[in-house]
């Protein structure tokens, strides 16, 4: 078991749809997408710890059948494909939690190996807030490999916060019943 950062953030004003490096454009979920998308996440976290604890990051057609299995949580917007001439560059996909409708998560985020480094990642967790903010949430959540420094603290720089030191550690095999009573009692009030 990895551990990992629960990393919250509040939307304090409506998010800009972020600038895409020239010639990218972004497409958001129709169904359509869900192989496309399965294959750019499944590529990006390829050799990743999380690819490790998750199935559906090391298998593009079980991520698929995921994403098109939990439809009806995704947020539709926020959930899709940065493409440059033909080539897929990047991929996010931005869920609500059943138990927790407040607040937004972003699932994963994956850039193409070949495309990172151009601020891709930035574009792809702005897309994840404006979208978020667009279905009318105020709080976006995401979970960081505690190890992985470099990247906790990219999204410390983005205004994620730990939700609380008890909880730096959260055990995958053991969240979502933790991760909704803490957040719910320590950034909702609930
Ligand atoms: C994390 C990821 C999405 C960043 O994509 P990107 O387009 O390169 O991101 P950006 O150019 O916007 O840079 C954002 C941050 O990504 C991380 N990053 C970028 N290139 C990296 C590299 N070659 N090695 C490690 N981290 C890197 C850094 O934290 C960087 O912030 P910093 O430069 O301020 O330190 C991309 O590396 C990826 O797809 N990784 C595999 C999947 C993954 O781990 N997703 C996040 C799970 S929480």
């Amino acid at each position: 078991m990895r551990p990992r950062l629960l990393k919250v953030k509040s939307l304090p004003a409506a998010p800009e749809f972020p600038a895409l490096p020239p010639g990218a454009a972004w497409s958001g979920w129709p169904e359509s997408l869900a192989e496309e998308i399965a294959r750019a996440t499944v590529e990006a976290y390829r050799g990743s710890p999380d690819a490790v604890i998750w199935r559906e990051l090391q298998d593009a057609a079980a991520c698929a059948a995921w994403l098109r299995g939990h439809r009806d949580h995704l947020i539709a917007a926020g959930t899709g494909v940065v493409r440059r001439e033909g080539e897929t560059l990047a991929a996010v996909v931005t869920v609500l939690d059943p138990h927790m409708p407040e607040v937004a998560e972003i699932l994963s985020i994956a850039v193409n190996p070949e495309a990172r480094g151009l601020r891709l990642g930035d574009a792809l967790i702005r897309i994840s807030e404006w979208s978020a903010w667009q279905a009318g949430i105020r709080m976006v959540k995401l979970l960081v490999d505690a190890r992985n420094e470099r990247l906790a603290s990219w999204y410390q720089r983005l205004g994620y916060v730990t939700v609380d030191e008890k909880w730096i550690r959260v055990q995958a095999d053991s969240l979502p019943r933790r991760v909704v009573r803490a957040v719910r009692r320590r950034l909702l009030g609930k």
